[in-house]
């Protein structure tokens, strides 16, 4: 497989398959130590809404009442750090807007889960409608997330 043309910063057309190119674009186009922020925070987020999932699932809910808005923070900052990253790129602008569209939708989703969340602290009849809150918006993450990579994988380094 081509290795990504590092004078123009993108991948050779014929060349661009789904996820895996775009997270290696992301790392071969720009200095290591420039992308390992967002790696890190991307994994952290990761790591801990497995672990809000889990402790959600094992009705620890000490543990996961940390772990809930923790994961929340740690995606906002994955996101904030992505902003900075997409400042340095320049990407095709349909892609861009399709994006934006799933990124902000992923955002929105997020106020059902935390509304749902603190609603199923009070009473057990949110618990419903925090499990399909949580499900929703998990859906509308990974899209998110598969789109972006499409999107730096699309993307120049200015
Ligand atoms: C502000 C954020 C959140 C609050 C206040 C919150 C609150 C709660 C509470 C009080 C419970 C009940 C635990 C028990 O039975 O003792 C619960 C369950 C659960 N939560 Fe959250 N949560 C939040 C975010 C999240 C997130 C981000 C996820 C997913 C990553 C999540 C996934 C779950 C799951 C899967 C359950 C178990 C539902 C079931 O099967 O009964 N929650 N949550």
């Amino acid at each position: 497989m081509p290795w990504p043309d590092r004078s123009g910063g993108a991948w050779a057309e014929e060349a661009r398959p789904f996820v895996v190119p775009s997270a290696m674009a992301l790392v071969h186009d720009a200095a290591p130590m420039e992308t390992f922020p967002f790696w890190f925070s991307l994994a952290t987020t990761v790591v801990l809404l497995v672990a809000a999932l889990i402790s959600g699932w094992q009705r620890k809910r000490r543990l996961h009442l940390w772990l809930g808005p923790l994961v929340m923070v740690s995606l906002g900052v994955t996101i904030w750090l992505t902003e900075e990253l997409v400042r340095r790129y320049d990407f095709p602008e349909d892609i861009k807007r399709t994006h934006l569209w799933f990124a902000k939708a992923g955002g929105m989703l997020a106020l059902p889960v935390i509304v749902t969340g603190f609603a199923l602290w009070r009473t057990e009849k949110a618990r419903v409608a925090h499990k399909v809150a949580v499900w929703v918006w998990l859906v509308s993450v990974l899209v998110a997330t598969g789109t972006g990579f499409w999107m730096f994988s699309h993307g120049t380094l200015r």
